[in-house]
């Protein structure tokens, strides 16, 4: 738009030295018809120094003349308009077969006016705006913007309101739905009363952890990854194992881990790794039935710090490969949401891991399990640590 909006009044500025010196021109007929054309020469070498100055934006611009053939363009609006070559001295209409365009040029024209259109190409899925400004006396000029980006950003923002807003209706629905019996039955018994209560609670609970998990990302979102001390990603491995060993026991499974005791420095805050590590075994043991096994390797490979969770649970299909990193997205939505899921969980590992200038990935087999794999950059330990 400012770049638009500077070639308009450059090329405004142009266009007034022109009329003035044809103004002259009027005056005496010989001295006009060279400056006229000296004008014209002039304004033609100034816009090509103009677009020339553009070569590297992102918008497109198109120059017309007055018989709306292409003077000039960048390399955006030839790339966004698809220019055939040459495209240069032609007619507009020769090069771009879009209908609002023209129809915005004419209306441009006639009524002096600005104009906007919109142009959604169907077979290359791109939208674009397009801003058309005439130029008395010359021409016309043509802004380019790509807006497919900012459309999918809506599109995803959208989902995302719907999403937060449907997951906390949920619980809030349960919640008042508990308490609305609880008032209106005062001869309850006993039991049952503290059943509801319990019910509530823990609707309450898994309100807190989505509101904590959406601030979570919502952190990442801007940038915010913690501090860049150096953090023994390993010591953070094995507390966590720690910690999630019962659950793996509740569940009946072989839970092992295997390299965490050499030491692995990383760059980074020690919550957000215990997130990493966190939310990648939690969801190998809450994706792996009884009798199965989880295993989490840590390992030292070319300058990275290389975690593997490696399960033999229910697996992914390759669909679902290439999406359990958005959120709010679950295979099976009833059964994470009754292990008290919230579908955040891996989005906000692999926000973590790219914050962290780190990679992630899955590989998986339906029916057989699934590896989750996080590398991150090694970083050399704090004076006075071993090992790197
Ligand atoms: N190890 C795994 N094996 C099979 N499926 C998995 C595994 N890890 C994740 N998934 C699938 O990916 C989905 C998204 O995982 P994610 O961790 O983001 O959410 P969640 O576990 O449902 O909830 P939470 O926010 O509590 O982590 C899960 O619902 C599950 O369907
Ligand atoms: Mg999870």
């Amino acid at each position: 738009m400012t770049i638009v909006a500077f070639v308009l009044g450059s090329l405004l500025a142009i266009c007034l030295i022109r009329l003035a010196a044809a103004g002259k021109a009027r005056r005496a007929a010989e001295l006009a018809a060279k400056a006229s054309s000296a004008a014209e020469q002039a304004a033609r070498r100034e816009v090509a120094h103009l677009v020339a100055a553009l070569a590297g934006a992102s918008e497109g611009l198109l120059v017309l003349d007055a018989e709306d053939r292409l003077i000039a363009n960048n390399p955006a609006a030839e790339q966004l308009a698809e220019l055939p070559t040459p495209a240069h001295g032609r007619r507009l209409t020769e090069l771009i077969d879009w209908p609002s365009l023209h129809k915005a040029l004419q209306t441009a024209r006639s009524s002096g006016e600005p104009q906007v259109a919109d142009i959604d190409d169907e077979i290359t899925g791109r939208s674009l705006v397009l801003r058309v400004r005439a130029l008395p006396g010359f021409g016309a000029v043509v802004g380019l913007d790509d807006s497919s980006q900012l459309r999918r950003l809506e599109s995803l923002r959208r989902d995302f309101v719907a999403n937060v807003s449907h997951e906390l209706k949920t619980p809030l629905a349960a919640i008042q739905g508990f308490v609305e019996t609880l008032q209106d039955d005062a001869e309850m018994p006993e039991a049952t009363r503290q059943r509801f209560l319990e019910r509530i609670a823990r609707q309450t609970e898994r309100l807190k952890t989505l509101v904590h998990d959406l601030l979570t990302l919502s952190r990442l979102d801007d940038g915010r990854v913690g501090t860049a001390e150096p953090t023994d990603f390993a010591a953070v491995v094995r507390e966590t194992v720690r910690d999630l060993h019962s659950l793996a026991d509740k569940q009946r499974l072989r839970f092992a881990a295997e390299g965490s005791d050499i030491a692995a420095w990383v760059a980074a805050d020690r919550e957000a790794l215990r997130q990493v590590a966190g939310n990648l075994i939690d969801n190998a043991i809450k994706y792996t039935p009884a009798g199965g096994q989880v295993r989490v390797v840590l390992q030292r490979r070319e300058g990275r710090a290389v975690l593997e969770v490696i399960d033999t649970g229910i697996g992914l299909a390759p669909e679902d490969q290439a999406r359990v990193f958005e959120r709010f997205y679950r295979v099976d939505r009833a059964r994470s949401r009754d292990a008290g899921g919230t579908g955040l969980g891996l989005s906000i590992v692999k926000n973590t891991v790219k914050g962290l200038g780190g990679e992630i990935g899955v590989r998986s087999e339906l029916g057989h399990g699934s590896t989750f794999t996080v590398e991150l950059p090694l970083t050399p330990p704090p004076a006075g640590e071993a090992g790197g």
